[in-house]
């Protein structure tokens, strides 16, 4: 389940950032180290941001916090926008990104009426993609050599789904 980002989250999310296997594999700046009392405090000082929605990933049994996604680069003109989603280890392989993916696509076309949306991942990282397809996102294409990970280049994969092929 989805649900508005509370600021309470952020001491759970904060195992995603710290984790720097899973953080490269999500975020597109160079990792530094960052503290919990660092973090809060750029959210608290984050102005209203239209072009990027934030939700957090619930489990529907108890609540419990298991990831974060985001719809991104909203383009109220082009009617695009990209997704993004990061589950903690123990939340992986047990449906919620699928569903996740599903719920954000759903807010995304029927809610906010937009047209395509785009993903991008590294060409590594089976788990999104096959989440990604099994959402009905088509590969587009690739960048090559595209990101440095953990001392080399790999491709980004880039894959898009139109309101009209998403059900
Ligand atoms: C990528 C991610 C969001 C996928 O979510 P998930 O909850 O683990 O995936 P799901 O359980 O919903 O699985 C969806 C499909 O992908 C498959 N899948 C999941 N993990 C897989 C893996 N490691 N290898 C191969 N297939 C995998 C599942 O089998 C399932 O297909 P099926 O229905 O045919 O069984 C999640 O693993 C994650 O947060 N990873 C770390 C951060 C990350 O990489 N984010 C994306 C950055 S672009």
């Amino acid at each position: 389940m989805l649900r508005a980002m509370a600021r309470d989250d952020l001491a759970v999310l904060y195992r995603l950032h710290e984790d720097v296997d899973t953080a490269v594999l999500t975020e597109v700046d160079p990792w530094v180290p960052e503290t919990l009392e660092q973090r809060l405090s750029r959210y608290d000082d984050r102005s209203p941001d239209p072009a990027n929605v934030r939700f957090t990933v619930v489990s529907l049994a108890d609540g419990q916090v298991l990831g974060s996604c985001i719809v991104w680069g909203i383009d109220s003109f082009n009617r695009n926008a990209h997704l993004g989603i990061s589950l903690l280890p123990q939340a992986r392989g047990r449906g919620h990104g699928l569903d996740a993916l599903r719920v954000m696509c759903d807010y995304a076309f029927r809610i906010r009426g937009l047209h395509r949306l785009g993903l991008e991942t590294l060409a590594t990282n089976t788990a999104m993609i096959t989440t990604a397809e099994k959402a009905g996102f088509r590969r587009e294409g690739v960048r090559r050599d595209h990101a440095w990970v953990m001392g080399s280049f790999v491709d980004e994969l880039l894959f898009g789904l139109l309101a009209a092929e998403f059900s």
